[in-house]
């Protein structure tokens, strides 16, 4: 089954994996960086990773208009039932938990990062995902803090790491590399930069440390490009 990863901006990203669409973070709309508005997307499948507005962005327009299912924390999926989606569109999970969707398999991952809702709710646990597309595993860290544990995630191999590197909220370029180094994952691709000055990189410069200091193969999208899976 082939399967593709669009970069939208910032950590949105859409996957389309056999006849699937899976949304990852779909703040578009009020996006610097987004080459879509979330009037323009189709989605199955929402993952949500936490509650700060540039990663919940347009999910509850989304939902409600796309009937898609939103994968994200439990206390986020209570909140979103709250809001208006439709309990049986909702999939709560805690880090360390998977679940098994039509398209493939959805692990939760710990993320270190905090999380909160717009109207200043308590957001659950951050998370970041472990996808299992077929036999091809997908981590995306979402908004996260470097950590040795990554490890556990490095061992089942995986095709693409999708890490941030924009710093001061996130893992900046630096620590990203070391990221990579315990990851070891074929293909990175790095987010949540450029979105806003304070997290502005250079993603090319740090394409160069990946290629010098690690194994894997770096892939510097502009919004709207594709990697093949
Ligand atoms: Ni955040
Ligand atoms: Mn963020």
């Amino acid at each position: 089954m082939s399967a593709s990863i669009t970069w939208l901006g910032h950590n949105a990203w859409t996957i389309d994996s056999g006849g699937s669409t899976i949304l990852v973070d779909p703040f578009l709309s009020d996006s610097p960086t987004a080459p879509v508005k979330a009037s323009d997307v189709k989605a199955e499948f929402i993952l949500l990773s936490h509650g700060h507005f540039d990663h919940l962005g347009d999910t509850i327009a989304i939902a409600k208009r796309t009937g898609a299912t939103v994968i994200t924390n439990f206390e986020i999926g209570e909140w979103l039932n709250g809001e208006g989606v439709a309990s049986e569109k909702i999939v709560g999970m805690n880090p360390g938990g998977g679940v098994k969707q039509p398209f493939g398999h959805v692990k939760a991952t710990i993320a270190h990062h905090s999380s909160s809702l717009p109207d200043g709710r308590y957001g659950g646990s951050p998370l970041g995902f472990v996808l299992t597309l077929d036999d091809k595993r997908i981590y995306f860290a979402c908004d996260t803090a470097l950590f040795s544990d990554m490890k556990l995630i490095a061992a089942g191999g995986l095709e693409l790491a999708v890490l941030p590197i924009g710093d001061l909220y996130t893992m900046g370029p630096v620590d990203s590399i070391e990221a990579v180094k315990i990851l070891k994952p074929w293909r990175v691709a790095p987010c949540h930069y450029g979105t806003w000055p304070p997290i502005a990189q250079d993603a090319y410069a740090w394409a160069e440390k990946v290629r010098s200091h690690t194994e894997a193969e770096p892939i510097v999208l502009e919004p709207g490009g594709k990697i093949e899976l």
